[in-house]
């Protein structure tokens, strides 16, 4: 009979809710189902480097469910970003991984961690990627766990302006997080009812804009919501994107208006039901996976089906609002205005 299998996991990357979920579905399933040996790196791919983990039992990752955050902590480490005078991080990851005796290292991550885990792989070790931002920009799969969570808050956040600028009859800026993806914006725009929704994707222009809300003002809307996702571009230096656009749409409508930054309440505390859920699908479908020899993939969401797609066909891509994206029409029929 062969040795159970002696598997690592770690977070990376900006963290977010739901991370928790998956160290557990990962866990629980690789001891409980397959009886393999969990080690669990510490603050990203740093704990590789340093060779700093823990033994997952299962009793540790019993009651993390419900937890924002990750137990192993998390960093923005980029093993393959030489930097002269530094020591060669991918050969000290291997020689690690090697003297622990990994069988396979679970990679739980956004874009640069897939990307990483697509060079680990190349180097040699057996690598499974799982998925995770609030942005949802990860190419390959329908929806990154995290996501549900953002918008949920980005929804409350902007159900509670609607009242305030109602009140005041004013002009409410609210930026969200995206980076260069606006799904967070469309989504909370959408739920919460914004009027104008501005996503990098779709190039907006101020004059429009400005436009759209004194016709509400004079259609006896008396106020409006503009959501807007951090990552659109700005034609000023030093001014983030809500800035910008609560700047321009009161010097040039006139109309008090007033500006929020969600920043990063959207990736804090406790994961929404439906994050739990698809981050524990996910653990337990990557679990399988090294069960059964499958690696250098990342694990998929496609319709309600878990899949797996290739670690080297994620890599360095960016999954974005498409211009004919269905609710990016839907909205438009409604008469909400991307600005553009
Ligand atoms: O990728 C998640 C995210 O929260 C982005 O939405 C945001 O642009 C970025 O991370 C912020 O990064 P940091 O945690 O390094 O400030």
């Amino acid at each position: 009979m062969s040795a159970p299998k002696r598997i690592g996991v770690l977070t990376a990357g900006g963290d977010c809710p739901g991370l928790n979920a998956a160290i557990r579905g990962v866990a629980k399933t690789a001891i409980v189902e397959y009886g393999m040996e969990v080690l669990g790196f510490t603050a990203g791919y740093s704990g590789l480097i340093r060779k700093e983990y823990i033994k997952l039992e299962q009793s540790m990752v019993s009651g993390i469910l419900t937890l924002g955050g990750t137990i192993l902590g998390t960093s923005r480490e980029k093993p393959f970003k030489m930097v002269d005078g530094e020591p060669n991080k991918p050969e000290i990851i291997k020689q690690n991984y090697k003297e622990l005796g990994l069988d396979c290292l679970v990679c739980i991550g956004g874009n640069g961690t897939m990307k990483t885990a697509w060079k680990l792989s190349q180097l040699g070790l057996n690598v499974i990627g799982i998925p995770k931002t609030i942005d949802n920009d990860v190419w390959g799969t329908d929806i990154t766990f995290g996501f549900d969570s953002a918008v949920a808050i980005a929804t409350e956040a902007i159900d509670r302006l609607h009242t305030t600028a109602n009140s005041h009859q004013r002009a409410m800026v609210i930026e969200v997080m995206g980076h260069h993806a606006g799904w967070i914006a469309l989504y909370a725009g959408l739920a919460g009812g914004g009027d104008i929704i501005l996503i990098p994707e779709l190039e907006y222009n101020i004059g429009k804009v400005c436009k759209f809300i004194e016709e509400r003002f004079a259609a006896n809307k008396p106020y409006s919501i503009i959501v807007v996702a951090e990552g659109i571009k700005v034609p000023k230096k030093g001014i983030t994107a809500g800035q910008f656009i609560a700047e321009n749409v009161q010097l040039f409508t006139g109309i008090e208006t007033r500006e929020t930054r969600l920043g990063y309440i959207q990736r804090g505390g406790s994961p929404t039901p439906m994050d739990r859920i698809l981050a524990t699908r996910y653990g337990a479908y990557a679990a399988g996976l090294i069960a059964e020899n499958k690696f250098g993939k990342m694990v998929a969401i496609k319709g309600n089906n878990l899949t797996a797609v290739p670690l080297e066909e994620v890599g360095g891509k960016l999954s974005l609002v498409k211009a004919d994206n269905s609710l990016v029409k839907k909205a438009r029929n409604m008469g909400i205005s991307f600005g553009d």
